[in-house]
């Protein structure tokens, strides 16, 4: 979804439907706009493409030189006009992408003060919530931070006001954000690409910031609501058809990304309650399955090692998982009841789509969950599941690898409600437990500024080895694999109940050992696992939650503490420090980050 706000000298509506035009690779399929003008709010929304917006602003045009729009791709409320943003109570409009978490309650509290909504959506709760505001007598600017106050999740959301000609209050909590400088005009975007039109001045504003922005400029309010500053840049234009933003590189920019696309494929997998999973699973029947066989390469074979305990343990299914270059040669004896499930990225490995051929006319089914859907492995299949992660540029998956998850946890909950080994109330507990999840990356992600210090220890090391149990494991093999990949140290990932059986030998003060433990069933084997390594002189960077710090931070070299999260969701709270730790420890060492030596985003030969 896009977004687009202009304080200018020109009619608004034209511009903003340029400027969304610009959005259109994020996927849409219902646009709007709102402007005012002489102090009145209107609004314009149409299905489609945005030559149905174009078109109706012919017969229904609507003036006023300043405006919000925003480009909707439907999730689960349909394509409708009155689910098309901007959402409107009385005199304030807003756009918002991303997850209001606590819209339910806020809801039930503004219904009890006799407020009536007319969609599902989370959005127009925001709307209605700082009218409520306006209407307790609160001026504009005030109305909209005590909403801003009042909300939970990862967004990112601008606002406009009837009788506010030149007024937008905009910010930014987990979802892109960016301002725009002109000469006694002002804009905000979703990214720079949107503000090229008009402007190569921009400002992007930090996460928990908000902007009131007025013709005269832009004022900025930190988190604890302090003014602050932000550095403007002046973009070239290169920069912003690239899209790497103000991020140094594309890896950078795409595990920033990944609490936006993870909230954007949520909302194609979950219901409009967000307590149950449906939409694009449905597609997938997992009733007449016996066993599930999961084929990849690289990390989206240890997002299947991930999902194999989900399906086990959510599902109650038979899961076997392989490589793609070990299976296809294996000639693996297959029946009419497997599902074979392959997953890809780019659709397009070799070895993956060899895998499936060789599946086809053997297994019952053939499902491939991939981010390309014209891609091979998508046109091959039974059924393609799109992960919605967006075009990802770096060599090294990032947000591919934690939409992947997403898409697989919401076929493993659809699998266990199918099969009767799922509680309606259990997948219910579930589900609302994944919307909290874009808000909890971003928390993770808010640790970045230690990991980038950790990381001057790290890369003098030669060897550095990763250790997790149970759902922790696979993300030991991940964050040792994007390590490698990009800062060429040599590291291992490893079941922390392996250790003794050999990885032990490497012990030394030299080896950095990588624990992610968050505090689950397992936690407390894992913890005697690191006392193993301590007690041989090893240094332990402890990757847990506070609860976890608490009981085990002791006699650790360092500890990096996450958001608590339910366990069976830490693997895309804890692929952020993997990613990150990898991320910082090559940018430390100079190294190609977005383009490793040997490596190639897409393996397209054997
Ligand atoms: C390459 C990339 C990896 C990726 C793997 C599988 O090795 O460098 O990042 O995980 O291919 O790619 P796929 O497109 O099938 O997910």
């Amino acid at each position: 979804c896009g977004i687009i706000g202009i304080l200018g000298e020109h009619s608004a509506a034209p511009l903003m439907v340029e400027a969304l035009r610009r959005l259109e690779y994020r996927g849409y399929d219902s646009a709007g706009i709102a402007t005012v003008h002489d102090g009145v709010l209107g609004r314009r929304r149409a299905v489609g493409k945005l030559g149905a917006l174009a078109d109706l602003l012919v017969v229904d045009p609507i003036q006023g030189r300043s405006g919000i729009g925003h480009t909707r791709w439907a999730t689960h409320g349909k394509p409708t006009v009155a689910n098309a943003h901007p959402h409107r109570s009385g005199p304030v409009a807003v756009v918002h992408n991303g997850i209001i978490e606590n819209f339910r309650e806020l809801r039930a509290e503004l219904e009890g003060k006799g407020h009536t909504f007319v969609t599902e959506t989370d959005t127009e709760t925001v709307a209605v919530l700082c009218a409520q505001n306006l209407a307790d007598g609160l001026p504009p600017i005030e109305a909209a931070v005590a909403t801003l106050k009042r909300l939970e999740g990862a967004f990112a959301l601008c606002f406009l006001f009837e009788g506010e000609d030149d007024l937008i209050v905009a910010a930014r909590r987990g979802s892109p954000l960016a301002i725009g400088h002109g000469e006694g005009e002002m804009f905000v975007g979703s990214d720079a690409l949107a503000l090229a039109p008009f402007t190569r001045r921009i400002t992007y504003l930090n996460d928990g910031d908000h902007v009131v922005l007025t013709r005269a400029g832009a004022e900025i309010f930190d988190t604890d609501g302090a003014a602050t500053d932000r550095p403007t840049k002046t973009v070239a234009l290169d920069n912003m058809i690239a899209e790497k933003g103000e991020h140094r590189h594309f890896m950078s920019k795409e595990v920033h990304e990944q609490p936006e696309v993870l909230s954007y494929a949520l909302q194609h997998y979950a219901g409009p309650g967000r307590d149950r999973i449906e939409g694009a699973a449905d597609a997938v029947d997992f009733t007449g399955t016996d066993r599930l066989i999961m084929v990849a390469c690289g990390t989206a074979f240890y997002a299947c090692q991930v999902a194999k305990y989900w399906f086990e343990q959510i599902a109650g299914m038979v899961v076997e998982i392989d490589i793609a270059s070990e299976f296809r040669y294996r000639n693996p004896p297959l029946r009419d009841s497997d599902m074979a499930l392959f997953v890809s990225q780019s659709g397009e490995t070799a070895d993956t789509l060899a895998a499936l051929n060789y599946c086809k006319g053997k297994a019952g089914s053939i499902v491939s969950v991939v981010n390309a859907m014209e891609s091979s492995i998508a046109r091959a299949s039974d059924a393609a599941l799109p992960i919605h992660a967006g075009v990802e540029v770096g060599v090294a998956s990032t947000k591919a690898f934690s939409c992947q998850l997403t898409v697989l946890l919401s076929l493993a909950i659809h699998a266990g409600r199918t099969r009767g080994h799922l509680s309606a109330a259990d997948e219910a507990q579930l589900v609302s437990r994944m919307f909290e999840l874009p808000r909890l990356m971003n928390e993770a992600i808010a640790t970045e500024p230690q990991i980038a210090k950790l990381a001057q220890w790290l890369a003098g090391a030669r060897d550095i080895l990763f250790l997790g149990r149970g759902l922790m494991y696979p993300m030991a093999l991940e964050g040792a694999l994007k390590l490698k990949e990009i800062s060429y140290i040599h590291a291992e990932g490893y079941a922390s109940g392996e250790l003794k059986h050999g990885p032990i030998a490497l012990i030394d003060e030299n080896v950095p050992v990588i624990v992610f433990a968050p505090r689950d069933a397992l936690f407390e084997k894992l913890v005697s696992n690191m006392q193993e390594v301590m007690a041989r002189g090893g240094r332990v960077l402890l990757v847990t939650d506070a609860e976890g710090a608490e009981i085990a931070r002791h006699g650790t070299a360092e500890v990096l503490v996450m958001p608590t999260v339910d366990p069976r969701l830490a693997p895309m709270v804890y692929a952020i420090p993997a990613q990150l730790i990898a991320y910082h420890t090559a940018v430390t060492k100079g190294t190609d980050v977005d383009q490793p030596r040997n490596l190639a985003k897409s393996v397209t030969v054997e």
